[in-house]
């Protein structure tokens, strides 16, 4: 058995750690004789140097053609990178947005667990999280202030800029669908996020979340506001199961949630479509700052490695066996800088791949 995966390193921290995920995937599929064919493409800075473009046709379709997508992390430093003289929409994360727009990849599952062996990194009081948490973020991802018209105009004189927030029932119901779908499959809990006191869009998004709902008798469902949201992740993060959010609050509640796991460092990220295909990728950023130091923490996009294996390819138990390896290296003390505590072994980025696929 062989699956086709495109692949894209990336920039920053990029190309580190996606080497390391695929050093991890090998191990873990080896042992039943499946083979991955790996097709590099450019996206983002680097298919910007290359091409002029942050995403050519030629990265979409072979995108589209392949099983799934293994993705590093793209963009580089804001204020000095010169992609961020571009326009807009000649800018890294414009390719990446193209991308997810032009796979239809609508649904990102970000999962949020604190690892017991990392209680230690976490910036909460161990009195919030003595229990532990494990919450799953279903974000909308190809819908919302990210997609719709943004402009600048000059009106008497002055500059004004705009960026149209859009939602249609069909784009709400399929990824509310989608988190409730996840939570029969969890711990049977929805917390649906949205800013209904102030949005005709989060009106909307409660009408038809509330319609999904009546499907799922089994599953404790509620509203909450995304600032309240905001506020509970840190004051009792334990209470979530499935967050159900639009896109940009989904973008921010996921850095919130993943710090609060110990280090953005920690968080996988699937970006999905209807049915296998997917796009895995860490949910934290290029890291333009410790790139190529080999110091990056490449957990997050080998457990985005793991999902795609589970969620792309049905491999449950290699899946299993890459998420039980990583535990045991934290069990062991092995860190990476990010979540480097007293008493713990550091490690660099390609160590700590080698030592997560030894324990394959
Ligand atoms: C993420 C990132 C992207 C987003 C950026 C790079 C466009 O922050 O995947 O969370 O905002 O979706
Ligand atoms: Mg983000």
């Amino acid at each position: 058995m062989s699956f086709n995966v495109a692949v894209i390193k990336g920039d920053g921290i990029g190309p580190e750690i996606v080497v390391e995920a695929m050093k991890v995937i090998d191990k873990a599929v080896a042992k039943k004789g499946i083979t991955m064919n790996y097709t590099q493409v450019l996206m983002g800075g680097a298919s910007i140097d290359e091409h002029g473009v942050p995403l050519t046709d030629e990265t979409l379709e072979i995108c589209k053609n392949s099983d799934a997508v293994l993705m590093g992390s793209i963009g580089g430093n804001t204020t000095t990178s010169p992609w961020y003289q571009l326009p807009a929409n000649l800018r890294p994360e414009a390719g990446l947005l193209a991308l997810r727009k032009g796979l239809n990849l609508y649904a990102n599952l970000r999962p949020a667990y604190l690892y017991e062996e990392l209680k230690s990194a976490c910036p909460l009081k161990p009195s919030i999280i003595e229990n532990g948490f494990d919450m799953l973020i279903m974000r909308e991802l190809t819908g919302g202030i990210y997609f719709g018209e943004h402009r600048t105009d000059v009106e008497d004189g002055i500059r004004v800029a705009r960026d149209f927030l859009t939602y249609d029932e069909n784009e709400i119901r399929r990824i509310a669908i989608k988190g409730f779908d996840a939570a029969m499959k969890r711990g049977k809990k929805v917390t649906s996020v949205d800013k209904a006191n102030v949005l005709d869009s989060s009106r909307l998004w409660r009408k038809v979340v509330e319609d999904v709902a009546k499907d799922y008798p089994e599953v404790t469902f509620e509203h909450m506001l995304v600032d309240n949201c905001a506020m509970q992740i840190v004051y009792n993060p334990a209470q979530f199961d499935v967050l159900l959010t639009e896109n940009m609050f989904g973008d921010i509640l996921s850095d919130e949630a993943s710090m609060v796991t110990g280090s953005l460092g920690m968080l996988s990220s699937a970006s999905m479509s209807d049915g296998k295909f997917g796009l895995y990728e860490p949910s934290h950023g290029s890291a333009p700052d410790i790139a190529g130091q080999n110091i990056a923490n490449p957990i997050a996009t080998i457990l985005s490695a793991a999902m795609m294996l589970r969620y792309s390819f049905d491999l449950d138990e290699e899946a299993d066996a890459i998420e039980a390896a990583v535990k045991q290296v934290l069990a062991e003390g092995y860190r990476t800088v990010d979540i480097m505590s007293e008493g713990c072994t550091k490690v660099g980025t390609s160590e700590m791949g080698d030592l997560i696929a030894a324990r394959i």
